[in-house]
């Protein structure tokens, strides 16, 4: 029998938007870590909301079953271990979906797996209201492709899926690229509003903005050296314009790094600035402002791993 079912590996609120979307068009079962209600609610942008049952797994008892994709939906910070527990139990072949921010697992990963890889990066909008409950904030775009450019096919068949499933997608050849812009705005938004505790729209006030300004500098100088282009594709000025466009459309918006601080939880630093940085010292550029995010988050998380002091 082929395969049918996708996986969804990772059920956060892009997770379990991806997987009830999907559940309307093909098989669909959510792995995690704890166990979630079956039943789980989808509140659509246009506020309509939609009860659906979703066959569920614990990632540590896993059903005997052959996935015909793996989507990993984890933080970025969860992605390679999630994968080395779910590569000990699957046969080789099964084709991985990277939905990750940033650019730190995809090429570890893409190497690793035992068959095709493909990355994701979307522009959907969701968050988490209970642990049945999931609202879809905003309609986006996703764009799925290889880093090599393979697999041009296995793209664009899962394209027209989730198309299908009412998130619009596109595959494409350039996915590394679109992965780097993503990086780059997320670079020059999350770690301020995160820092300051604000919404993205109060980046466009004072003092905020030539903080944001400083970031685009660093960020596009390092991303000329690396030969990525913003997608008007003129340097600086392209860079800006798709910073202060995101910060506009998003205004009303917490960052998903501020929401992971709110929480307690570990924020996707790693992934986003430590690549940036990375590429800056191979450039030998100085990016004094990233390095500064880069060290006061690294410090949070430290003291998030300390045990509570009692006295
Ligand atoms: O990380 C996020 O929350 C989003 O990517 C963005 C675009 C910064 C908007 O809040």
């Amino acid at each position: 029998m082929t395969p049918s079912t996708h996986w969804i590996v990772g059920p956060g609120a892009l997770g379990r938007l991806i997987a009830l979307r999907l559940a309307e068009r093909v098989p669909v079962r959510l792995v995690g870590r704890r166990p979630l209600p079956a039943r789980q609610t989808l509140v659509s942008p246009e506020g309509k909301t939609r009860e659906q049952s979703l066959a569920m797994a614990r990632t540590d008892a896993l059903p005997m079953e052959v996935p015909a994709v793996v989507h990993l939906t984890t933080k970025a910070h969860a992605a390679e271990a999630a994968h080395a527990t779910l590569a000990a139990q699957l046969p080789s072949g099964v084709p991985l979906v990277l939905w990750q921010n940033g650019f730190a697992c995809q090429p570890a990963l893409t190497e690793r797996h035992d068959g095709p890889v493909l990355c994701a990066t979307t522009t959907e909008g969701a968050h988490v209201q209970a642990d049945d409950r999931v609202i879809h904030a905003g309609h986006g775009h996703t764009f799925l492709g290889a880093l090599d450019g393979s697999n041009a096919d296995l793209a664009r068949a899962l394209a027209r899926t989730l198309t299908d499933a009412g998130l619009p997608a596109e595959a494409v050849d350039d996915i590394r690229i679109r992965l780097w812009r993503k990086l780059a705005v997320n670079a020059a938004i999350n770690p301020l509003v995160a820092r300051f505790t604000i919404r993205n729209g109060q980046l466009r006030d004072r003092p905020f903005r030539p903080m944001v300004e400083r970031s685009i500098n660093e960020v596009a100088a390092i991303l000329a050296a690396e030969g990525v282009t913003p997608p008007g594709g003129s340097g600086l000025e392209g860079w800006r314009e798709l910073v202060w466009q995101v910060i506009e459309a998003t205004a009303a918006n917490r960052a998903s790094m501020l929401q992971d601080v709110l929480a307690g939880r570990v924020t996707e630093h790693e992934a986003i600035l430590a690549p940036l940085l990375a590429a800056a010292s191979r450039h030998q550029l100085s990016a004094p402002c990233l390095a500064r995010h880069l060290q006061d988050l690294r410090l949070r998380t430290q003291k998030l791993a300390e045990p509570p002091t009692t006295c």
